[in-house]
């Protein structure tokens, strides 16, 4: 793997979810293969457990890491190609990218969506243009519009519940007090389909995600109807795709509560966290036996590792 911006730096996802529940099993089996190399961690956003499961990730592999907040620690950094740097940002995102890949072997980079320019966002631009000017292996901690690690810990928690029967998955619009990304529903519903897995997204009318990210999904618009015998709920906030960024009003109640959960077929609870509780969910189910919340964070990682893995494997192999 050369690096890890989206599921088509790696189409062979449930081998890698099953490399990273290997990993879970022994996650020290390869402690020296990192040593001496550098992991990056650059956040434009927040993050709790993005940034300390890859940092674990590749301290468990041996390497260094360097985390860096751009919202704070380092100078503004501007992006647009061509311009006369007269404001407030100091440094160009040439240079910082360009600057970083010297002293890291791979980076992480975490920038969210404006939410305002779908063109721009559903472009990737910055991921690309960061990855282009670093010159190392890049690997995307949440971009405009992806979020594969965590996709990735998601399949590989369904893996560890499933039953021999291939699972039906649903994943569920629920609400949220701010305007939020589609990049976890979107990866979500790549790898599940990818995965092979039979995949219902559930969302009011306003809320269908892009076309291209969810073909081969059911699209329901009654909550309850889609919650009937599912083995995995998956609850997730996301703004709209069509009318970008907005969030248009919604008259149901699409909290998930344990009524709604006795829908389905002793169905598993899912998020990616940070989750509203008794907004999106509610304690009962978040708190309940069914939740499997805490199992994902764990596995993101493991999830982490298998990717580093990967890629310091092919750095080896190719500086070798
Ligand atoms: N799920 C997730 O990405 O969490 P953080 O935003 O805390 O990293």
């Amino acid at each position: 793997m050369r690096q890890f911006l989206s599921l088509r730096d790696h189409e062979q996802v449930t081998a890698l979810a099953a490399q990273g529940l290997q990993l879970r099993q022994q996650p020290r089996a390869f402690a020296q293969l990192g040593a001496g190399l550098t992991m990056g961690l650059l956040f434009f956003n927040p993050s709790l457990r993005t940034r300390l499961s890859t940092q674990k990730a590749a301290q468990l592999l041996g390497m260094d890491c360097l985390p860096l907040d751009f919202g704070g620690q380092a100078w503004g950094i501007e992006r647009a190609k061509g311009v006369v740097m007269d404001g407030d940002k100091a440094e160009h995102l040439i240079e910082a990218a360009g600057v970083l890949g010297r002293y890291c072997d791979v980076i992480g980079l975490r920038a969210f969506p404006s939410l305002s320019d779908r063109e721009a966002d559903y472009a990737e631009s910055l991921l690309r243009e960061f990855a282009a000017a670093a010159g190392v292996p890049v690997v995307n901690l949440e971009s405009a519009t992806r979020h594969p690690l965590q996709a990735l810990a998601d399949l590989m928690t369904i893996q560890q519940y499933r039953a021999p029967k291939p699972p039906k998955v649903v994943l569920t619009w629920a609400p949220h007090p701010k305007r939020l990304p589609q990049a976890v529903p979107n990866s979500f519903a790549e790898w599940m389909l990818a995965a092979g897995y039979e995949l219902t997204i559930a969302q009011p009318p306003g809320y269908e995600l892009a076309a291209e990210r969810t073909a081969g999904a059911r699209i329901e618009y009654d909550q309850d109807r889609a919650l009937a015998g599912a083995d995995f709920v998956y609850a997730k906030n996301w703004s709209a795709y069509g009318d970008y960024g907005h969030c248009p009003a919604v008259a149901e109640d699409w909290q998930l509560t344990a009524t709604k959960m006795a829908r389905t077929q002793g169905g598993k609870f899912m998020h990616c966290l940070p989750v509203r509780r008794n907004v999106v969910v509610s304690d009962a189910v978040l708190d309940g036996p069914q939740s499997l919340v805490l199992e994902q964070a764990e596995n993101r990682v493991y999830a982490a590792q298998a990717v580093l893995k990967n890629i310091v494997e092919q750095l080896k192999s190719t500086s070798s």
